[in-house]
């Protein structure tokens, strides 16, 4: 029987850093050949004497077999530590857990606050050559200084629709308004017939819902990955329980139909 508490050895294989509180690492288990995951999902990772926290995948899934990354912002003690981590040293990691996005099947627009972006860089990566479907990326952070992925979003700007508006300052060539995300949704032309997938702060959540709604959004086609403090991981220890469901088990991405109902959107 598969032990979802079992923790398995990895080791960092490349160290990138995105700003001057946040790295994304490469890491590298024993049987990584057999490692597989869907965009969206997470894993626990720890540092034994410092405890172990939830961080999504930021890599693509297609390149599962040869390493997975996550891209960590230092916030405490644990998150802290696992900054410090230098090529060739070792942590403990448990998953992948949650459900992941939904199979990409329309057209796809990623919309992103804050650290957002981060799982939503792995849906990006598995679909930014697909030929059947346009992709639509809106970030909002508050300063230069504090975005993650800036190499990659010039990138993505030269080939995707990509919107960026920072709170405090703007960015010559990116960012021409100070505000928030909900400002470029307004301001911006949806892609038509497309999935939604939105991650960010708790508190952008509610205001994204409304501005999709105002430009006539179908509901249906929107999906909120979470970020609720965990323990366990797997459902156990009831700590991130929404309505009926855990963000961990069921979670971490939700339709809105079933925020709305559970009274979160
Ligand atoms: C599903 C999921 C995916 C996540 N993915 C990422 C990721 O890709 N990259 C990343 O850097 N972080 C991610 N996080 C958040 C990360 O797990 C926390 O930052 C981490 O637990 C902090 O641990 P710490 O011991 O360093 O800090 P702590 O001492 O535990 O906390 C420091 C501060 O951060 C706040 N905090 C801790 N956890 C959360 C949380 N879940 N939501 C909001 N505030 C929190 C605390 O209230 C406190 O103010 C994710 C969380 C979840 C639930
Ligand atoms: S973290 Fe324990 S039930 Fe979700």
């Amino acid at each position: 029987m598969k032990n979802i508490y079992e923790l398995k050895p990895a080791h960092v294989t490349k160290v990138i850093k995105e700003n001057s509180i946040t790295n994304t690492f490469n890491f590298k288990l024993k049987n990584q050949n057999e490692f597989k995951f869907l965009a969206g999902q997470f894993m626990m990772i720890g540092v034994p004497g410092f405890g172990e926290c939830p961080i999504s995948i930021s890599s693509n899934p297609k390149d599962s077999t040869r390493h997975f990354s996550l891209t960590i912002r230092s916030v405490g003690e644990l998150s802290g530590k696992l900054n410090s981590l230098k090529v060739g040293d070792n942590v403990l990691v448990r998953g992948p857990f949650g459900n992941g996005f939904p199979e990409v099947t329309k057209n796809l627009i990623l919309i992103g606050g804050g650290c957002g972006f981060i799982p939503l860089r792995s849906v990006f990566e598995e679909n930014r050559n697909r030929k059947d479907i346009k992709l639509q990326v809106l970030v909002g952070c508050a300063t230069q200084d504090s975005l993650v992925f800036k190499r990659e979003y010039l990138k993505i700007k030269n080939k995707h629709d990509f919107g960026l508006i920072l709170e405090h300052e703007t960015m010559p060539g990116f960012a021409r308004q100070k505000g928030f995300v909900t400002d470029l949704i307004k301001k911006k032309k949806l892609l038509k017939d497309a999935q939604i997938f939105v991650c960010g702060p708790e508190v952008m959540y509610k205001f994204v819902a409304k501005e999709l709604l105002a430009k006539k959004v179908d509901p249906a086609n929107m999906f909120f990955s979470l970020e609720k403090r965990m323990h366990c991981g797997v459902g156990v220890c009831q700590h991130c329980a929404i309505g009926t469901k855990y963000v961990c088990k069921d979670g971490p991405v939700f339709s809105y139909d079933f925020l709305k109902l559970s009274k979160y959107l």
